[in-house]
């Protein structure tokens, strides 16, 4: 498993840039979208000089006409594209009582719209030879805290396009999963509490290669009777029944 042509969103922090790393690291080649110009410039950079072949597209994913760019990029470079991870997303949490039209249309288009319109361009390229779309929920797609409205609804969404996408896509076989992932600690890992690693049924929390290593797994062709699902990476935490005693 190697020399794929792989298209990551959302690349160049956290979770992004490991699913980056790990696919880059078994040999495949990898252009990534994001809208930091400045991480995705260093992070090429810094991959390309240790021998790994990947390619940062400056595109910010809710919009339509930068979405069809990038994807026309890997067209002129490959014309092909074996792998794509909807990962871009934003963690906005607004008060419900102050949640405005923009900020809602904002939320909705970077987590969800996003994810329908690079697939489809994704699909394209995939047709004929088949494919592997991985979209990137969030076990808030199942439970919420307060004022997660516009987050949860945008990331239920894809669990809900996941499926549609795949009974869709099926007849060119493009499997179509999603993960949930519970908390992935993007920071300084070191810094966390005892209780946030014990309060999980794992015992620890979550890092981004736990979800990077479950993207390659996904992306395995040898695991082909996948597809339509949406699977929780969590530690356990969707589990776990909780009440205050
Ligand atoms: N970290 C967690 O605990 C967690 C839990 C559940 C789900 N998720 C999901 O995983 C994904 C990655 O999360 P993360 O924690 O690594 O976030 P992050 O903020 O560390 O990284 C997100 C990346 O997406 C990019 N991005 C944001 N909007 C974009 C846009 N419009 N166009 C292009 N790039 C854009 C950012 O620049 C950044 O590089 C998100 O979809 C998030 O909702 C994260």
């Amino acid at each position: 498993m190697s020399n794929r042509v792989v298209c990551i969103t959302g690349g160049a922090n956290g979770i992004g840039k490991s699913i980056v790393e790990q696919f880059a690291f078994q040999g495949d080649y990898v252009h990534f979208f994001d809208k930091d110009t400045e991480g995705g410039t260093e992070l090429q950079k810094q991959l390309n000089k240790i021998g790994y072949r990947t390619e940062f597209h400056d595109i910010d994913v809710a919009s339509f006409e930068e979405v069809k760019k990038g994807f026309q990029e890997i067209r002129n470079r490959h014309s092909t594209l074996d792998i794509l991870v909807n990962n871009a997303g934003i963690s906005t949490f607004i008060s419900f009582w102050e949640m405005t039209p923009e900020d809602w249309g904002k939320i909705l288009s970077t987590n969800l719209s996003s994810v329908f319109f690079c697939s489809r361009e994704a699909a394209e390229l995939m047709k004929g030879k088949g494919g592997s779309i991985i979209n990137m929920a969030s076990t808030r797609a199942q439970m919420s805290e307060p004022d997660t409205e516009a987050y949860s609804a945008s990331k239920g969404g894809i669990a809900s396009l996941t499926h549609s996408l795949a009974i869709t896509l099926g007849e060119y076989r493009i499997r179509v999963n999603s993960i949930s992932p519970g908390w992935i600690e993007t920071g300084d890992y070191s810094a966390l509490r005892e209780v946030d690693h014990t309060q999980h049924p794992s015992q620890r929390v979550g890092k981004p290669e736990d979800i990077a290593r479950f993207c390659r797994f996904l992306a395995d062709p040898h695991n082909d009777f996948i597809t339509g699902e949406n699977i929780s990476v969590d530690g356990g935490m969707t589990r776990k029944m909780i009440y205050e005693h």
